[in-house]
């Protein structure tokens, strides 16, 4: 295998988010093998941490960035589509303003379950004042330092866990500050990163299958969908509820007080699934088939590599793979475990 990283690309800042399938340790590879093909618009279909997103505005495409997470969508909207907004100190006072009319369902709904109570107060204090800031840009950024926030805060940054956390209190510094410590040092991360690439670039909130591809012909598609799980299960709203649910109040969530956690409903993906996925990916080439084709996927997915090549050769007369080695952790507080994975990106031309 050929790899050779070419820093004239990118400089990659973006802010870490502990997301499952996240591309961020693999953006310097993808960035220089995309970098090698010939493209001006670009769609990110499963943008997830916004990562590979950000990275491709980086390389100044113009960049559209769609996934069916509001979180995913709120976190693009905020460092892709955003060129100029930062929040302020004037922002900074109306977010923490005391109302009398602000509502307490966080601290009704997760009181015991995640956070202390400060903190859950403070949530709904954020989410409530976030709504006077004056455009969606600053809210979305504002949204955004608080959704980092609140992964900092929580151990393994997933929302399985609840209850006493002092088990998994190893002192490191994000479980030791609070979240409005952290929303504060967020704050000024991500108006670290705001930056105009001169293109209008954007953030979409839907189902991929719903792209309206015919309008926005993006040169290139980048593709990187969940994995059938070879065992557990890779639910994204299993492990992010809390912070799907925070990044719109909750408004149209049904919550489940039946579960532990108060989850919200699950998200039906034909990706998640051996009977649907071989004919989802097969729907998805097709619908994309006007444009160059950027497949990411790895040794453990289900369907194999030789299966998505025969896929993608239906729809492209050349298919094209690059492979890297990566080490990728997983486990639990107590015993982390290694494994190696091969990566590839599938190309289409
Ligand atoms: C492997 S993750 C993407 C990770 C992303 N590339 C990153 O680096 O953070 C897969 C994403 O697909 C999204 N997703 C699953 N099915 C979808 C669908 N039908 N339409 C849009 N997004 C979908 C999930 O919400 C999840 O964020």
């Amino acid at each position: 295998m050929h790899y050779e990283y070419n820093p004239a690309f990118v400089s990659i800042n973006y802010p870490l988010i502990r997301y499952m399938g996240s591309k961020y340790k693999l953006l310097d590879w993808i960035s220089t093998e995309l970098g090698q093909l010939e493209f001006n618009t670009v769609l990110d279909g499963f943008s997830g941490s916004g990562a590979v997103s950000y990275m491709l505005k980086k390389l100044n495409k113009t960049v559209y960035s769609n996934d069916f997470l509001h979180f995913s969508y709120i976190l693009a909207k905020a460092t892709t589509e955003n060129s100029f907004q930062r929040i302020n100190s004037n922002d900074l006072n109306t977010l923490h303003k005391q109302d009398s009319n602000t509502p307490n369902f966080i601290q009704e709904t997760f009181k015991g379950i995640f956070y202390s109570k400060d903190e859950l107060r403070y949530l709904d204090k954020i989410s409530y004042n976030i709504n006077k800031l004056s455009n969606q840009y600053k809210r979305a950024l504002a949204m955004s330092a608080l959704i980092r926030s609140c992964i900092k805060k929580q151990p393994r940054g997933v929302f399985t866990i609840s209850g006493d956390m002092e088990k998994y209190n190893d002192g490191r510094r994000d479980l030791r500050l609070t979240i409005q410590e952290h929303f504060l040092e967020q704050i000024e991360v991500y108006n670290g990163i705001v930056f105009n690439n001169l293109n209008k670039n954007r953030a979409f909130h839907g189902n991929v299958f719903e792209f309206d591809d015919k309008k926005y012909k993006p040169d290139l598609v980048y593709l990187d969908p969940p994995y059938v799980p070879r065992s557990d299960d890779n639910c994204y709203v299993k492990r992010y509820h809390f912070l799907e649910g925070l990044s719109k109040y909750w408004k149209d969530e049904e919550i489940d007080f039946n579960t532990k956690v108060h989850k919200i409903k699950k998200k039906y993906t034909p990706f998640s699934y051996r009977k649907t996925a071989i004919i989802a990916f097969d729907e998805l080439f097709d619908k994309f088939k006007s444009s160059i084709i950027v497949l990411s996927y790895s040794s453990n997915g289900y369907p194999d590599l030789a299966i998505l090549e025969g896929l993608l050769g239906k729809y492209k007369n050349n298919v094209e793979i690059k492979k890297k080695n990566h080490k990728y952790h997983f486990g639990n507080h107590k015993s982390v475990k290694r494994s190696n994975v091969e990566e590839y990106l599938i190309i289409g031309k």
